[in-house]
């Protein structure tokens, strides 16, 4: 069963047998268009795919540039395009208000946009008792903080992460042993010997972007839908036409 609720004892239980995968797994922007009905910018879009794609991206770009806001419709996608209990998101940030008050509050908004099943609290997501995503802020880690995350699927977010300390990082890069994990660690590295920083050497293994270095910042909405959709249509388009051919 994905995130989006039905009551219908029948759709639940097919699904629970054989989940149909999600027409978003490949095109978290489109989700963000089609099920949030808003509108990624440019740069957005390119570090959602880029997020969907690789295991480690570092994004560096200034403030204003929608990096919350494009680290909450991750999330919400990533929980909405998995059946519950094989996804978790942990989102982390350098203090306890950007956790709650920005990052958390996007979530918020993406999800009752979206009409996302499940319970969202300040800093956790539940579907009953089985917690899908948290927020956690540095002054909460423990050497335990993410015992007991299992999932199969993994997203991790480092929100303005050059104030993010060390033991998080090293927190958050030992969950990453998932075949299927992700982090995406995004913000301004203005301390040269942050971690955040690290990520930009050439040799970091880390796939890195910047919105200095990306195309227009934004795209006009009606842009964004008609190319996606254009993509997923050619898309179509080629196999059915190879399922012809063969
Ligand atoms: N694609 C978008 N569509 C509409 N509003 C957006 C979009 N991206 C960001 N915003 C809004 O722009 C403002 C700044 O975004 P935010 O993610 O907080 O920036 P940053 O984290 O880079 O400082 C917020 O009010 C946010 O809701
Ligand atoms: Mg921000």
């Amino acid at each position: 069963m994905f995130a989006t609720s039905t009551t219908d004892p029948w759709l639940i239980a097919a699904e629970a047998l054989a989940p149909t995968p999600s027409p978003y797994i490949d095109d978290p922007a489109l989700w963000v268009v089609e099920r949030v009905r808003e509108h990624p910018w440019s740069i957005q879009a390119e570090v959602m795919e880029a997020v969907r794609r690789e295991r480690y991206v570092a994004v560096k770009s200034c403030h204003g540039v929608g990096k919350s806001w494009l680290a909450s419709r991750l999330v919400c996608w990533w929980i909405d395009i998995h059946p519950v209990g094989s996804a978790f998101a942990v989102t982390t940030a350098p203090s306890g208000d950007q956790v709650k008050v920005i990052l958390w509050r996007e979530i918020g908004v993406a999800h009752e946009r979206a009409g996302l099943g499940g319970k969202l609290n300040e800093r956790d997501w539940k579907f009953g008792r089985r917690t899908v995503a948290i927020g956690r802020k540095p002054n909460d880690y423990s050497p335990t903080i993410f015992q007991g995350i299992h999932e199969q699927h993994l997203l991790i977010i480092l929100d303005e992460a050059c104030g993010i300390p060390q033991s998080l990082w090293d927190a958050a890069r030992s969950l990453m042993t998932n075949a299927d994990a992700h982090m995406l660690a995004i913000g301004n590295p203005d301390d040269p010997g942050s971690e955040f920083a690290r990520c930009f050497r050439p040799d970091s293994g880390w796939l890195r972007l910047s919105s200095e270095t990306s195309g227009p910042l934004r795209y006009l909405p009606q842009e964004v839908t008609r190319s996606r959709r254009l993509r997923t249509s050619s898309r179509g388009a080629r196999s059915s036409e190879a399922a012809r051919r063969s």
